[in-house]
């Protein structure tokens, strides 16, 4: 017998799921050190423009292609045209490359909210190594990515109301708290103007192509769009939802929370003479080392910082599980709790070797592709994957599906205003495809040492679509 399939239960729910998607590791751990190492406010004017072009609007769009067919990205694109269906088995690909690394950056996070109060920061020269230490041990990473895996599944087997919907509710406000507290310490420490400077007033010189890429696939990431995430959120939104208000809050929302990281972070780095560009490691190295620098005070902000970098990553984690898990719901017609099951393990084994590729594997990287499993799939969706995503459903909505049921979709049936459709469908059909194009592809072109990795990405994406006629 088949179950009657979910709703979020309130709109105030659903945007905090929605955001709580958004809102992730690419706000307060990716995007300030890009932003560190790209020349900081030039980039974050890209960014935003990118966001608020063609982030609202292929999040606009992923909302109205969920919310119409009812379905998993694989359905929702199945349901217009069978031939589309490579397009939404792309999205549950990726979504299993993301969950490949995603939540080894979730256990770190973990693993930080304890070590911030047993004594990491007691000694501030040993911070750069400890964490140096602590990802290329072989065992502790994974003990911490294990405890947040359950976290994940527990709630994703919840369902949707009951699961990830009380559990955004929760946490997404409890996120902007954590971060406040960590903003007022950091924006009143003597030299924190540095920051602010850094962050606020543009320096064009450092600009290249590459930035453009970085800004643009940032964007993807961060508003969780590209993989037919926002598809199978919009998927379970009552008809009476504003769509095209529900995707300016949540890209609002996302963008705000990846501004307050910034402001959380570069003020304290600058005022303590830390480097800005420092990478990956910026939160996990040059962050500790600033708590460690503040007295009695600084463990508690440290796992303040901590849990709050951790929630935000759960919120993220929960819906790209979600996006497998609806998938074989609605087109396998799965029970819930085996989806989440299967998912988890395969997750669980993608990330055991994309944690052991930082360690004990790091010397033994893939053959020919020359990176190990956590760079193979970060770089995989964050370079090919999300923006070949978003490409293709532009095209889908300008070129397959129909003007007029768009319309009707974005409007509950002309009962709501859309003053802004003409404008939205014209942006989405004929200039973000060329955008993203141009933008990808000079991205792909400028990958000159990855040529392999590049071809193999394009390689997976080709036999997806060979075989996507056997998805149903
Ligand atoms: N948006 C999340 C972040 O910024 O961390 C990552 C993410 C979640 C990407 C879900 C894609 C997705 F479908």
């Amino acid at each position: 017998m088949e179950e009657k399939r979910e709703n979020w239960g309130s709109k105030f729910g659903f945007i905090m799921a929605a955001a709580g998607s958004a809102v992730g590791l690419g706000n307060i751990w990716r995007f300030p050190y890009l932003a560190g190492t790209n020349g900081g406010s030039a980039f974050i004017i890209i960014y935003l423009g990118c966001v608020f072009t063609i982030g609202l609007s292929i999040m606009t769009a992923e909302f109205a292609v969920g919310r119409k067919s009812g379905l998993s990205a694989v359905g929702a694109y199945m349901s217009v045209s069978k031939n589309w269906t490579f397009a939404g088995v792309l999205g549950v690909l990726s979504g299993f490359l993301i969950m490949g690394f995603y939540p080894v950056v979730g256990g770190w996070a973990t693993a930080y909210m304890f070590k911030s109060v047993t004594g990491l920061l007691k000694d501030a020269s040993a911070v750069g190594d400890a964490f140096g230490a602590f990802i290329s041990n072989p065992v502790q990473p994974l003990i911490w990515m294990g405890l947040y895996m359950v976290l994940n599944i527990i709630i994703v087997a919840r369902g949707i109301s009951s699961g990830i919907e009380l559990a955004s509710k929760v946490l997404m406000p409890a996120l902007y708290v954590m971060l406040f507290i960590i903003i007022v310490r950091s924006v009143t420490l003597p030299g924190a103007g540095a920051g602010l400077a850094f962050l606020f007033k543009p320096d064009f010189s450092m600009v290249t192509g590459k930035t453009f890429l970085a800004a643009l696939g940032q964007a993807f990431f961060s508003l969780s769009l590209g993989m037919g995430c926002m598809i199978t959120y919009g998927s379970y939104l009552k008809k009476d939802q504003n769509l095209p208000n529900n995707a300016a809050i949540v890209v609002s929302m996302d963008t705000s929370v990846a501004l307050l990281a910034g402001i959380a972070i570069f003020p304290a780095v600058f005022a303590f003479g830390l480097d800005p560009g420092a990478g990956p490691g910026l939160v996990f190295v040059s962050v500790p080392l600033v708590f460690a620098h503040m007295g009695a005070v600084g463990p508690i902000l440290s796992f303040i910082f901590f849990t709050a970098l951790m929630v935000a990553a759960l919120t993220s984690s929960v819906s790209l599980l979600e996006v497998v898990v609806a998938y074989l719901i609605d087109q396998r017609k799965m029970k819930r709790v085996n989806a989440v099951i299967i998912t988890s393990v395969i997750m669980i084994i993608m990330c055991v070797f994309a944690s052991l590729s930082l360690g004990v594997m790091a010397d033994k990287p893939i053959p020919i592709l020359g990176v190990g499993a956590f760079d193979l799939f970060d770089i995989l969706t964050d370079k090919i994957f999300l923006a070949i995503g978003g490409l293709l459903l532009a095209v889908f909505i300008g070129f397959v599906m129909k003007k007029e049921d768009l319309k009707k979709e974005l409007t509950n049936e002309g009962t709501i205003k859309f003053g802004a459709f003409e404008l939205w469908y014209n942006f989405t059909k004929f200039v973000a495809p060329v955008l993203i194009a141009i933008i990808a592809i000079s991205g792909i072109i400028s990958m000159k040492d990855k040529v392999a990795l590049m071809l193999f990405g394009v390689g997976i994406i080709v036999v997806s679509a060979l075989f996507s006629k056997k998805f149903k």
